[in-house]
């Protein structure tokens, strides 16, 4: 089975380049025929030849199925058209249905169902087809340009564990999307603006740069903040101070602009650290904060008002939009301007998603932030669509962030009465994954056990949080997503590394993870244009598949639909599918691997084992490297 990824037709400039081509977003430039690929043809065919080209449209209705691997339904929506029986129809189909080389059976169930099984040999063929793409069957998708506006924690503000949330999930969407092929724009908006930071710069300045409270902004925001806070509360005088303090800033004071840029500058370190140590792709690069819009504000609010779309209201610019009532239907107003002069989050958020369409050339903006903020967005793009901001073909979506919770039930805020640290429960993430291997493994290495511990320390926390849905809330439990069982981020790198360990054993180069298959970067990030690296060019790589065994079949069959269990991804930008499919796919590995010796069998079907093996390693640690989790060598 061949496919022919047209890989040149991949275009530079997102928006322009696929619209140029007569292309919707959906289309693909590669992608490997799954099963519902080939056969929906075949029944369609099968329809027309029947009943005659009026008929070659009809939906073949082509469904996953109980009985077999896919069912064709299409004969009771036909009956009632063609005013026959629909048992009847599916026989007529059926006499005309060539699946040749693909099923090795055919049935008629119920009341008119064409049962559809895949013959062993196609599935073999497909499996090996996979094994030769560089891509693991990923559709390689026609580019667009993806702004991903994430993470976007506040300045001298402690990163919560909401923040987490959307940094690691935003983090494995950018990358899904850029291994299917966008031009992903990864926008931090730090909360870097407003009126707290007279406040902040004030007592920054008072402290003096580099002394023990100065240091706090970076090592321990929430301190950094509440002392500033407290001396704005106790002192008048400083009070004062810190509102002048905001009035220069506002005016673009030099010296004042200087020490926020050097509070600034802590912040960034303090969530580099977080970044780091998170193994997320964020750098200073990706930084769009509120404070990079100051400049549009004005001009904002004075063309919504010009244009009548903006109206006073008690002192403030209000817009008002009919679609947004409050309690008795009065309508809610989005403030773009207080009454104070000073500019807000509302505004801030307009600035964006212009400059996201007009300089970015956004085909889809993408924003993961908490679900509370749902209506802010819905007001703002409501507004940017009045305003021509944003156009109807330029598609918005909020990836609602859902709630993080303690084991009391609410909202993550402390620990054992303390505030909560971010980097803290990090550290004990890996720390707690530390005594396992220091148990598990004492034969390794103190590096390496450190090395596999962080790996998996973070790859739990990180798992735990995409494996279930972004929009609903989870309880932060270490213990449970340490825990070696169960859907977690250590079962999955442990079941890579056992994978692994059977190519030690058998001394054979399975031929993925090139790259030593750790690193957060994807393993087999090359477009369709390099094939190398994965399972293609190694002489000793296993390759060719035969199927005879039911464990061997169901784990073959999974492993081929890798590929639109990612675009799928992209498209619902839902990580935790992923996960599920990964999760599925180490059990009917395990089951496999029970039912199915591998070291002990001989020959060909030696070979196709450890082929079924290479090309579920390879999918695992591709699979964890899109969610941005690593995967050990060895566990
Ligand atoms: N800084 C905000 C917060 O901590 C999130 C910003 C999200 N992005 C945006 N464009 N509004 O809640």
């Amino acid at each position: 089975m061949g496919f022919s990824p047209l890989a040149g037709v991949r275009g530079a400039g997102g928006r322009t380049a696929y619209r140029e081509l007569g292309l919707s977003r959906v289309d693909i430039l590669s992608r490997m025929p799954s099963p519902h690929d080939v056969l929906a043809p075949a029944v369609s065919a099968a329809i027309a030849a029947a009943f005659g080209e009026d008929y070659r449209g009809a939906d073949p209705v082509l469904r996953p199925s109980q009985f077999a691997d896919l069912q064709a339904n299409a004969a009771l929506p036909l009956a009632k058209r063609l005013g026959m029986p629909p048992r009847q129809v599916a026989e007529r189909v059926v006499a005309e249905l060539d699946v040749a080389g693909v099923c090795d059976a055919v049935e008629i169930s119920g009341p008119g169902f064409v049962n559809l099984t895949l013959s062993n040999a196609w599935i073999a063929g497909a499996v090996e087809g996979m094994a030769r793409d560089g891509r693991l069957g990923v559709p390689l998708q026609v580019q667009q340009v993806i702004p991903i506006d994430y993470s976007a924690p506040n300045v001298a503000k402690e990163m919560h564990v909401g923040h987490l949330r959307t940094t690691v999930v935003g983090d494995a969407l950018a990358r899904t999307l850029e291994h299917l092929g966008h031009l992903v724009i990864r926008q931090n908006h730090i909360g870097d603006w407003g009126t707290p930071f007279g406040m902040l710069v004030e007592h920054f300045l008072e402290v003096g740069e580099g002394s023990q409270e100065a240091r706090l902004a970076e090592t321990d925001p929430n301190a950094f903040y509440a002392a500033a806070r407290e001396k704005f509360d106790q002192s008048p005088e400083f009070a004062e101070r810190a509102r002048a303090r905001v009035v220069a800033l506002q005016a673009g004071d030099p010296e004042t602009l200087h020490w926020w840029e050097t509070l600034l500058a802590a912040s960034k370190r303090y969530f580099n650290r977080i970044y780091t140590t998170l193994g997320v792709t964020l750098t200073d690069a990706d930084l769009a904060g509120e404070s990079t819009y100051n400049a549009e504000l004005a001009g904002i609010c004075a063309e919504l008002e010009a244009r009548g779309l903006a109206v006073v209201s008690d002192g403030a610019l209000c817009v008002f939009l009919d679609e947004f009532t409050g309690r008795e239907g009065k309508p809610v107003p989005l403030i773009i301007r207080k009454s104070d002069g000073g500019y807000g989050y509302a505004t801030t958020d307009l600035a964006t998603i212009r400059y996201r369409v007009s300089q970015l050339g956004a085909d889809r903006v993408l924003y993961v932030v908490g679900a509370p903020q749902a209506l802010h967005f819905q007001m703002v793009w409501a507004t940017a669509r009045l305003a021509g901001w944003l156009p109807d073909d330029v598609e918005v979506v909020h990836v609602q962030i859902g709630n993080v919770l303690g084991s009391d039930k609410k909202i993550l805020r402390t620990r054992e009465g303390v505030a909560l640290k971010l980097m803290a429960l990090l550290e004990e993430g890996i720390t707690k994954a530390r005594d396992y291997v220091d148990t598990a493994r004492p034969d390794l290495p103190e590096q390496v056990r450190a090395e596999i511990a962080r790996q998996v320390g973070i790859g739990a926390i990180k798992y735990a949080d995409l494996s279930v849905a972004h929009d609903s809330a989870y309880v932060f439990d270490l213990d449970r997503m340490l825990a070696l069982t169960g859907d977690t981020g250590p079962y999955m790198q442990y079941a890579a590394a056992r994978v692994r360990s059977i190519f030690r054993s058998a001394g054979v180069d399975p031929g993925v993870g090139s790259a030593g298959g750790t690193g957060g970067g994807t393993v087999a990030d090359s477009g369709a244009d390099s094939a190398g690296g994965t399972v293609a060019d190694s002489g000793v790589v296993p390759r060719s598949v035969v199927i005879t065994e039911p464990a061997e079949r169901a784990l073959a069959l999974h492993l081929i639909a890798f590929g639109s269990v990612v675009a799928q991804v992209g498209d619902a930008l839902e990580p935790h599918r992923l996960c599920g499919y990964l999760y599925e796919l180490a059990a009917l590995f395990s089951s496999f691997y029970e039912s199915c010796p591998v070291l002990k069998a001989e020959g060909p079907v030696r070979e196709s084992r450890l082929a079924l093996a290479a090309l579920t390693l390879g999918v695992l640690e591709q699979g964890l490297a899109l969610l941005g989790v690593e995967t050990p060598q060895e566990m």
